[in-house]
């Protein structure tokens, strides 16, 4: 609960000048119930995919070449003979590191610090502020001036590593069209690893700083016509980043977990050829 007005500082709402409000909203509509949804949201997905890092099995389809994109790219001794598709320079390691330990902080920097993840937790779990017309309950704002938030500005560095990561995916799911005696072989598995990867890179491109790596910092867009169709083609996707956001949490957990399904022999794979 926030402090009574008359004890916080005057900053923020309750800067001179603004209402002298002492509730902490007026709204009556369920505003609260938005900044739940997406806290839950955020949580499932972050518990799920805690678990799977560690879990250590059932994460590559040996017959097809399924590999779940949670554990790619697999560079360690320890993961299972075949799922390694660019070697193992690593030695085997410790349960309590993740096989793809190299790539898992990447990813999670590249989510965390997403322009739009950051209105989604800064408002849903931060609360600041949790809804429009209801105030903060924070006494002072130092927006991302200082750590740990400055380093939201390393966005752009994360979405180079994306790019990088999106391409072995890309690879990943190439390599799966693979039949069960050699040679070539497509399944239900081969279309949930594409359409994954397709949003993957549709979440990727509509980044803010994809745009401005193709568009930025040009004074005339008719001198350089071919950046400027690439900015355009990315600015309409970047319109969509939200819900690109969000589906990919979901594509990324139930590819993972269809791939668990066929490599624990739960179920099998639907073939279509091979
Ligand atoms: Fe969301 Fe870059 S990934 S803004």
């Amino acid at each position: 609960m926030s402090a009574p007005a008359s004890e916080r500082e005057a900053t923020g709402v309750f800067s001179p000048g603004r209402a002298r409000i002492l509730a902490r909203t007026l709204r009556v509509d369920r505003w609260w119930l938005s900044p739940l949804l997406t806290t839950l949201g955020l949580a499932t997905f972050i518990v799920y995919a805690t678990v799977r890092a560690f879990v250590r099995s059932a994460y590559w389809v040996e017959e097809y070449h399924y590999l779940t994109p949670f554990y790619s790219p697999c560079l360690s001794e320890s993961c299972v003979p075949g799922s390694s598709h660019f070697g193992t320079p690593f030695p085997e390691l410790p349960m309590w590191i993740p096989l793809n330990f190299l790539i898992l902080p990447l990813l999670l920097g590249f989510r965390v610090t997403c322009y739009y993840y950051r209105k989604a937790y800064y408002r849903s779990i931060w609360l600041s502020p949790p809804a429009c017309a209801v105030a903060e309950p924070h006494g002072r704002y130092t927006g991302e001036t200082r750590l740990p938030l400055i380093i939201q500005n390393a966005h752009r560095y994360f979405f180079y590593a994306a790019v990088i990561i999106s391409l072995i995916n890309t690879y990943d799911a190439i390599l799966a069209f693979h039949g069960e005696g050699g040679g070539f072989g497509f399944g239900l598995g081969n279309v949930i690893l594409v359409v994954n990867v397709t949003l993957l890179w549709a979440y990727t491109l509509s980044c803010h700083s994809c745009r401005h790596v193709t568009g930025g910092r040009l004074k005339h867009f008719s001198a350089h016509p071919i950046r400027y169709w690439i900015w355009t083609q990315v600015s309409k996707l970047n319109t969509r980043h939200m819900q690109f956001a969000w589906i990919t949490l979901g594509t990324l957990m139930l590819t993972d977990f269809y791939v668990m399904l066929v490599a624990s022999n739960t179920i099998s794979d639907l073939r279509f050829v091979g």
